[in-house]
């Protein structure tokens, strides 16, 4: 069975934008593939989190996870830092990543230029890390959004030098795991782009009711349509993209047909798409607030994650020692 893996950083509450981007699709997949999904803790720490609320965000994503429908009876769900061999294989592969390419890599960048006064080596590094924690897996399938390609693309390149230079077929290629229509960006409805938690203007999963209406019926509009069938600019094509995501196909059609005829009203767009949204993420909401208090079955769920996730790790890293040449005396 091939492999899927895919990890999210603990760095606040999952969105929108996390689940159409990513945690939906891992549930879709759980029962076709073999699949790894983990908590990334350990990139987490090159933001550097306060120790007093790391475990507690750890323990939200996982408590997401689980709410979202992610299965720990068909997916190994694991903390990163609880694998070990993942860190391992991160000090093999970082001897074959060059100072040059990691610097060129967008979101290092991206990065520096926001936090000039934190711009450590784990961070310069993240992709390899990245790589170790697909690689150890041997993953064929990473699903994840638009903005993690490079990343990726960068696991690849890592994966083929490790084989090319020591000679061996150790690391499989993994490539972005696609749902039709290309990887999705979920946007915001600032007019910012994407829905990110760094951008703020995130829609959570664990919002009630009245912060989501909030949120929604807050996002920015233009003055209407006033020319029959023209193109929607961004901020209402947002809208529109949104509305897909949650709403049925007769809703879309219905709206679609008021902007084109010119007598849409933005009120009642965002009054459905408010509870559209509310439709979706209500039930898991309930449901992460109930795991949260179960911390017994959290911690039985992350033993047994960590469990098979180590059982398959140990297996590549022995097969990765070998061929960099350490042998027992
Ligand atoms: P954030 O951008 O809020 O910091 P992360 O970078 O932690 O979120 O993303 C976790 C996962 O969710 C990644 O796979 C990422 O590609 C996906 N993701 C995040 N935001 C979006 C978005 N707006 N649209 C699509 N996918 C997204
Ligand atoms: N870099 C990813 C993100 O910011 C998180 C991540 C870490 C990841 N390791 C991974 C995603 C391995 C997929 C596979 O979203």
């Amino acid at each position: 069975m091939e492999i899927v893996l895919s990890g999210i950083r603990p760095t606040g509450q999952l969105h929108l934008g996390n689940y159409y981007g990513a945690l939906r699709n891992f549930v879709r997949i759980q029962d076709k593939y073999e699949c790894y999904y983990f908590i990334a803790d350990l990139h987490s720490l090159t933001t550097h989190p306060h120790p007093d609320d790391f475990h507690a965000n750890v323990k939200n994503i996982l408590a997401e996870y689980l709410a979202a429908g992610l299965d720990p009876e068909k997916s190994a769900l694991y903390i990163q830092s609880d694998v070990p061999e993942v860190s391992e294989l991160y000090v093999l592969l970082n001897m074959l990543a060059y100072k040059g390419e990691l610097e060129r890599t967008a979101a290092f960048k991206d990065k520096v230029r926001h936090n000039p006064e934190n711009v450590n080596a784990g961070l310069l590094t993240y992709p390899v890390l990245m790589a170790s924690d697909i690689l150890i897996q041997r993953a064929n399938w990473v699903p994840v959004g638009k903005d993690q390609d490079q990343h990726l693309e960068m696991s690849r390149v890592f994966a083929k030098r490790f084989n090319n230079f020591y000679g061996v077929e150790v690391f499989p290629e993994p490539h972005a795991m696609d749902f039709g229509g290309g990887s999705l960006k979920v946007p915001g409805l600032d007019g910012n782009g994407k829905m990110g938690k760094s951008e703020g203007n995130g829609i959570y999963l664990a919002d009630d009711e009245k912060t989501i209406t909030k949120k929604v019926m807050r996002a920015v509009t233009d003055s209407g349509p006033t020319v029959p069938n023209s193109p929607k600019p961004v901020v209402i094509e947002n809208l529109f993209t949104l509305l897909k995501l949650v709403s049925t196909p007769d809703t879309v059609e219905f709206f679609d047909e008021k902007w084109n005829d010119c007598s849409i009203r933005y009120g009642d767009l965002k009054k459905q798409l408010a509870a559209d949204i509310c439709k979706v993420t209500l039930p898991i909401r309930e449901r992460i607030i109930e795991i949260s208090q179960d911390n017994d079955y959290l911690a039985k769920v992350v033993k047994s994650g960590c469990e098979r996730a180590r059982a398959n790790a140990s297996k590549t890293l022995e097969a990765a020692r070998k061929a960099v040449g350490f042998r027992k005396f």
